[in-house]
């Protein structure tokens, strides 16, 4: 079986009992990075935490992990507009933690991904392995939605100037000039 579809098979079946309860839709109206909701966004964390548990040479507890991941950033508002006493990038890792407390029996393992994975801005480490490997999957992912959003106001800059670029051409070609 190739990896990549192991990887997927693993990840619905480590996931689903979260996903199924629906206790993650709110998630769906909330965007994290550019385009990408927080629901996107925890989902691509949890699945890249996953293939990585999946090349690398140490044993991951792979359900914890998953889990975990996905209630990262359990913190159900809007970052964007939301006025908290801290800054969200510091808040948010301990509200995520209070939110999934109240809905989900979790694991010591799963508690420390949620609270310590805006490590190093919070500056107290990651306690586990599978806490680390979210903290660096998390950042991975939220790179490439920055990116991907970047590219997309670069694409739209370049049909902007296209545009602009061919008025000027016809006003050039008109008669009167
Ligand atoms: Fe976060
Ligand atoms: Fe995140």
């Amino acid at each position: 079986m190739k990896r990549q579809y192991k990887c997927d098979i693993l990840f619905d079946s480590l996931a689903a009992p979260i996903l199924e309860s629906g206790k993650l839709e709110p998630m769906r109206q909330y965007i994290q990075h550019g385009t990408c909701t927080c629901y996107d966004h925890v989902l691509a964390v949890a699945k890249t935490a996953l293939a990585m548990s999946m090349r690398l040479p140490f044993k991951f507890k792979k359900d914890q992990l998953v889990r975990g991941a996905l209630l990262h950033d359990y913190f159900l508002y809007d970052w964007h507009t939301v006025k908290l006493d801290k800054l969200h990038g510091f808040a948010h890792p301990k509200i995520a933690l209070e939110n999934a407390r109240k809905e989900f029996d979790l694991t010591p393992i799963e508690e420390n991904i949620i609270v310590r994975h805006m490590f190093p801005l919070t500056p107290v480490p990651p306690k586990y392995r599978e806490s680390l490997l979210v903290s660096f999957a998390d950042k991975h992912c939220a790179n490439k939605e920055f990116f991907v959003e970047l590219g997309h106001k670069l694409a739209k800059k370049r049909a902007i100037s296209a545009v602009a670029h061919a008025f000027s051409l016809l006003i050039a070609l008109l008669p009167w000039t």
